[in-house]
């Protein structure tokens, strides 16, 4: 969108060397990184010692390659925890209770972890109490801070070690707040320490209401793979890792870089970075989903003098209710340009007065003159259509004072425009060239589409005139077993498998997206909800957003407005997502924070409306936060679409949340009946059966919306499953089910239910499989979805009847089989023709692996992912759906395996490992091409199978 002349700049050298150009160009920053878990402060300086950190190149996400070290997940420190075991407790408050040499004797034996109520029948309510014991600090720990884990408390406490306070959770009255579920894990530093002898520790506690004191200690370390059981981040982050990384890059800027301006810039750092050049500290940017850039000029060093960037990333755990990742996890570049230029994030198009016959365009540059004197501009701006050819033009004659910049407006008419839509993603490119004394100074590119969208309180969304229900999914931003690391052909698989299903939408849950993923829902033809925040003032977790949200929430907001409203795809802002605000009866307090953000994004871009998803809906439309909003957004609380038709513009923001593993029927008897368990064995049944107490299976939303025309649509949640949030379990469960695909990108049946509601293209998709031997000559239930008229059921050749949707209320066509083996299939029709089939067979046992690529060709030096997808089917090809066997990929050729997986929301396996188990007869690798053109063989072999081989080409 915003880069013009894109020089990517590769190098096999920790030091490279860039030479400038004319005008502005735009570096890949990205490789020959070096990285630390272990660095520590001074790794900024130039002469610090390196030598043992690792060479890598972004983006890079540390999280999921595990923890460093057992015993001591997040930093190279060790944790002592201290809850179990006995304390002395005293009821009361006085602050002399800490002192190391306090008498304590008369004080109550007490055994932890348990709540006072339990250990000493302490039932009152907003008081006080203390608990002591001694620990010994182990000698071997000599010199080192240590990590003290004094587990969860209810409510509040401030914890010291030998009469230093060393940390504090929640807060007291007056300003009283809960941190009851946080775990405390609080530094010592070794100075406070008495090594090898008795260190008293004290823990003053509040309680506000219903249980009180020290109820939990930190679950057992118990690490599979890069899965701590015991991980700060819990099972919200998926139990993976955080703590601090620094990254270093030293590089060469030629003499020619001199009369520049030089910018380092970064798409995003997951999370609390800082960065330095040469030493000096550039900034600290603590949102991991907003860009930044550091004007990095006056601190370079030029012709053969080394210069030195160096990254420090703090993810302080737990930190967000999904996996965030950790790293330098999205693109760095460096951009030089000429002193008169077009500023970062310069260019502002919108179109008006859109007709068949022609649209007008407008832009607004704004120039920035760094020279030392006053200059006389001309601004020519040429705008391009899909071919490439010249559809308008308009010059701009400016004077712009030394130091100064200035906002211009250029007006074009474009006759005849093609408008841009998800069926129809046409883009056209604005080319602005600034100029003076003839000479070009800068050439900046700006993509943007022609279309106009309305909502409506009674028929919800326009597109271009048309009516256009939204049939969106929410998706975090991982890809699945790479992680968060962004790559460009993951997300484009992910929107190529949506628009399959029929999606039209996404929303980013909750955080501003790469910038990658607006590149492609433009080109790919994707509406997109993008949202800001899960946290405002409040906090959800203990190092959330709410934390910085007074201080940043503005320039973050404004920085995602300005980066994505040239983005034909983004048709709406979200300025929230169930914040904590919405359950505030303050009606005032409530609406001034929604009013502040929702303000911005009126100002910085009038042409789209604010939305928030609230899942408090009856809440919001009181406290005056849906009034400031142009469009209610409503989670889950489908009957909140009737009860508010016609008074507010609505959107089904979040819905389902439905939950269900790729292949698990959990089909038990009870009583000679067969049904599907919803939940057993820490999986979901694929039934469509599985919801948690806030969310709706499939069907119900579906229907809810479908009866709902007022409504502008929905976003399910979600498109994929994710890392993290396994509701509705914890460990071992580390994966989310809420995925209508599942982590490999393999869909459930779920997907099919959608696709028979969201497509045309006849489809027609039966479950379960067909291997059911223990339950012979019983009676199966067997659902179809389709999206035809009517279903004709064979087993085995033999017709079990025709069934209509004109018959039922339900989205699927169901029969009881009674259970033989063989094939059942289902023949759809509409209009009385047949028009597709689908046949689910028995499968005798596990013989062979199948291999199956995504894409047969790839360009080399892209970074292009190609999936391959494993099957063990038996000898006829019929995958086995129960089949297990692990498989082992060898690839050859000039491309690397960087991941596999299989989908199972209990594996623990390493992402990249180089074998992997099927489940349900699938598992996937991943391979990313290199950079030198030739063939990957990728080979896949399992004891007790045939072996399997395919072919890459990389161009
Ligand atoms: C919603 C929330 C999502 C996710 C989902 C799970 O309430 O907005 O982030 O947690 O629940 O059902």
């Amino acid at each position: 969108m915003k880069k013009s002349i894109y020089t990517a700049v590769f190098s096999l050298f920790c030091s490279c060397i860039f030479a400038g150009t004319a005008g502005r160009e735009v570096i890949n920053f990205d490789s020959g990184w070096e990285f630390s878990r272990f660095g520590t402060d001074g790794a900024q300086e130039a002469g610090y010692n390196d030598s043992k950190w690792r060479t890598l190149n972004l983006p890079h996400d540390w999280a999921i390659e595990g923890f460093v070290k057992s015993g001591s997940p997040d930093q190279d420190m060790p944790v002592l925890s201290v809850v179990k075991g006995q304390w002395k407790f005293n009821k009361g408050d006085d602050l002399k209770w800490k002192a190391p040499d306090l008498d304590d004797n008369t004080w109550q034996n007490v055994n932890l972890p348990a709540t006072w109520e339990k250990h000493s029948n302490y039932t009152e309510d907003n008081v006080y109490g203390w608990y002591r014991r001694e620990i010994i600090v182990p000698e071997n720990m000599k010199g080192k801070d240590v990590m003290i884990n004094v587990g969860m408390i209810d409510d509040a406490d401030e914890t010291y070690l030998n009469g230093v306070l060393i940390g504090a959770t929640g807060s007291f009255p007056p300003n009283f707040k809960s941190e009851w579920t946080a775990i405390r894990e609080y530094k010592a530093a070794s100075k406070i320490i008495k090594y090898g002898q008795k260190n008293v520790i004290a823990v003053r506690v509040y309680d506000a209401y219903g249980n009180g004191g020290i109820y939990a200690m930190r679950l057992d370390h118990l690490v599979e793979g890069p899965f701590d059981r015991g991980a700060a981040s819990g099972a919200g982050g998926g139990y993976m890792s955080g703590g601090i990384g620094w990254y270093r890059k030293n590089f060469k800027m030629d003499d020619s870089y001199k009369e520049k301006r030089v910018s380092i810039d970064f798409d995003g750092v997951y999370n609390n970075s800082d960065v330095w050049i040469n030493g000096k500290h550039l900034g600290e940017h603590p949102y991991g989903y907003t860009g930044f850039s550091y004007n990095i000029t006056p601190f370079l060093k030029y012709g053969g003098e080394d210069n030195l960037v160096a990254v420090r990333v703090n993810v302080k755990q737990p930190c967000s209710r999904w996996y965030t990742g950790a790293g330098i996890y999205r693109h760095v570049y460096l951009t030089a340009v000429s002193p008169l230029h077009v500023e970062r994030q310069g260019t502002y198009v919108t179109t008006h007065d859109i007709t068949a016959n022609d649209a007008i365009v407008k832009l607004e540059v704004m120039v920035e003159n760094m020279e030392p004197k006053k200059d006389t501009v001309s601004i020519e701006t040429v705008i391009f259509d899909a071919n490439n050819s010249v559809c308008a033009r308009s010059i701009s004659g400016e004077d712009i004072d030394a130091g100064g910049s200035k906002k211009i407006t250029q007006e074009f008419i474009i006759t005849d425009p093609v408008l841009w839509s998800p069926d129809s993603p046409v883009l056209y490119r604005a080319q602005t060239k600034i100029l003076t004394e003839d000479r070009e100074t800068d050439s900046y590119t700006t993509s943007f589409g022609i279309r106009y969208f309305k909502f409506t309180v009674d028929q919800g969304f326009f597109l271009n005139g048309k009516h256009l229900k939204i049939k969106g999914v929410c998706l975090h931003h991982d890809l699945g077993y790479i992680g968060t690391a962004v790559n460009r052909s993951a997300i484009e698989r992910q929107i190529k498998i949506l628009k399959k299903m029929g999606c039209n939408a996404i929303r980013t849950s909750h955080n501003p997206p790469a910038p990658e993923l607006l590149e492609l829902c433009d080109t790919m033809g994707m509406l997109v909800m993008d949202e800001a925040f899960d946290e405002w003032t409040e906090n959800k977790v203990q190092y959330g957003y709410g934390n910085y949200f007074k201080g940043w929430s503005g320039k973050d907001l404004t920085e995602m407005l300005r980066r994505d409203r040239n983005h034909p795809s983004v048709i709406l802002w979200s300025i929230g997502n169930e914040v904590q605000e919405q359950w505030w009866n303050d009606h005032a307090a409530a609406s001034n924070v929604a009013k502040k953000l929702a303000d911005i994004c009126h100002s910085e871009d009038p042409t789209r409306p604010v939305t928030a998803a609230c899942s408090g809906p009856d809440n919001v439309m009181k406290n005056g936060i849906a009034d400031q909003l142009d469009i209610t957004g409503i989670n889950y609380n489908i009957y909140a679409y009737a009860k508010y038709k016609g008074k507010k513009v609505l959107l089904g923001s979040e819905t389902a949340s439905a939950l269900s593993t790729r292949g698990e029927y959990n089909l038990v008897e009870s009583d000679g009946e067969i049904y599907p368990e919803a939940k057993l064995n820490s999986q979901c049944s694929s039934y469509d059966v599985c919801k948690p107490d806030w969310g709706n299976t499939a069907e119900e939303s579906l229907k809810a919306v479908n009866n709902s025309p007022w409504l502008a649509g929905e976003f399910v949640w979600t498109g994929f499953d994710y890392i993290g949030e396994p509701t509705p379990y914890d460990w071992p469960s580390c994966i989310s089910y809420f995925g209508i695909n599942d982590l490999c990108g393999f869909p459930k049946d779920r997907f099919y239910i959608y696709q028979s509601q969201w497509t045309d293209k006849p489809m027609v998709h039966i479950l379960p499989h067909w291997n059911w031997p223990k339950y012979k000559g019983k009676k199966i239930p067997v659902n179809v979805y389709s999206n035809c008229d009517s279903v004709e059921l064979f087993l085995n050749g033999r017709s079990l009847g025709e069934k209509s949707f004109k018959e039922t209320q339900d989205l699927y066509l169901s029969w009881d089989v009674v259970y033989i083996k063989g094939s059942l299939k289902a023949i759809a029709k509409k209009d009385g023709k047949i028009l597709c089939e689908d046949e689910v067979k028995t499968s005798e046992f596990p013989a062979k692996i199948v291999l199956n690529r995504d894409i047969s060709s790839v360009a080399a030096g892209t970074n292009t992912l190609i999936y391959i997808t494993a099957s063990v089917t038996d000898l006829n090809g019929t995958i086995y759906p129960d089949a297990d066997n692990n498989i082992n990929f060898k690839i050859k050729g000039p491309g690397e395996i960087i991941a596999t997986g299989n989908g199972n929301e209990i594996n623990h396996a390493f992402f990249n490992a180089k074998d992997c188990r099927a489940f349900h007869g699938k598992c996937l690798a991943i391979i990313r091409a290199g950079n030198a053109p030739g063939t990957i063989n990728l080979s896949a072999s399992s004891k007790m199978l045939e072996s399997a081989g395919i072919q890459i080409d990389v161009k």
